[in-house]
């Protein structure tokens, strides 16, 4: 029995070493942050690249914006509904943590204090309805919501 807390607080020590090792803060609903860059990696870069970055002509940038979603109505649905992530070859508890670390990785500033990772069962739900052609104009809908709320608060 006295051996239990001994253990938890060596395994909790270990894991702070481990994140610290990897020059990375813990984030909410990662297990397993190696493995989410690494399907990032593989899965979203393509198009995303390295740094999250975008243009007009093939992606929109999610670096310094992508949180943003996360604080108008229907956002939340929109990112686990997107073609590219609601059609990638992931199992829902891996997607879950890579959205989760997409999001935290290019606009945690963004995110809503609120803000509640996804789960695999939310995601799970969500991209058994991914968008399609509609995807434009709801991304537009949205963009033009957070732009708005964004001005009336006399910020960006
Ligand atoms: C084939 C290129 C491509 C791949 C691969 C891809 N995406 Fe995207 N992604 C896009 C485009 C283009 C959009 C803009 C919406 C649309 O037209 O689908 C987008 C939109 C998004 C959005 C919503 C934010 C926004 O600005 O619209 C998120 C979040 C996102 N992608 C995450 C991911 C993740 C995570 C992966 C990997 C699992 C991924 N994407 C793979 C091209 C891609």
């Amino acid at each position: 029995m006295k051996g239990a807390p001994l253990v938890l607080t060596a395994f909790a020590a270990m894991t702070v070493a481990l994140a610290a090792r990897a020059g990375e803060q813990p984030i909410p609903g990662v297990t397993n942050a190696a493995q989410a860059h690494q399907d990032y990696i593989l899965k979203c870069q393509g198009c995303h690249r390295p740094d999250g970055g975008g243009d007009d002509r093939s992606n929109p940038p999610m670096r310094g914006i992508v949180g943003r979603f996360l604080t108008v109505p229907g956002g939340r649905e929109f990112v686990g509904q997107v073609p590219g992530v609601a059609t990638v070859n992931l199992d829902d508890r891996r997607l879950a943590e890579l959205v989760n670390w997409t999001l935290h990785r290019f606009d945690a500033e963004h995110l809503p204090p609120d803000f509640r990772p996804y789960t695999a069962e939310e995601i799970g739900a969500l991209r058994r309805n991914p968008l399609r052609l509609d995807r434009v104009a709801t991304r537009a809908r949205l963009v033009a919501e957070f732009e708005n709320a964004g001005s009336e608060q006399g910020k960006p």
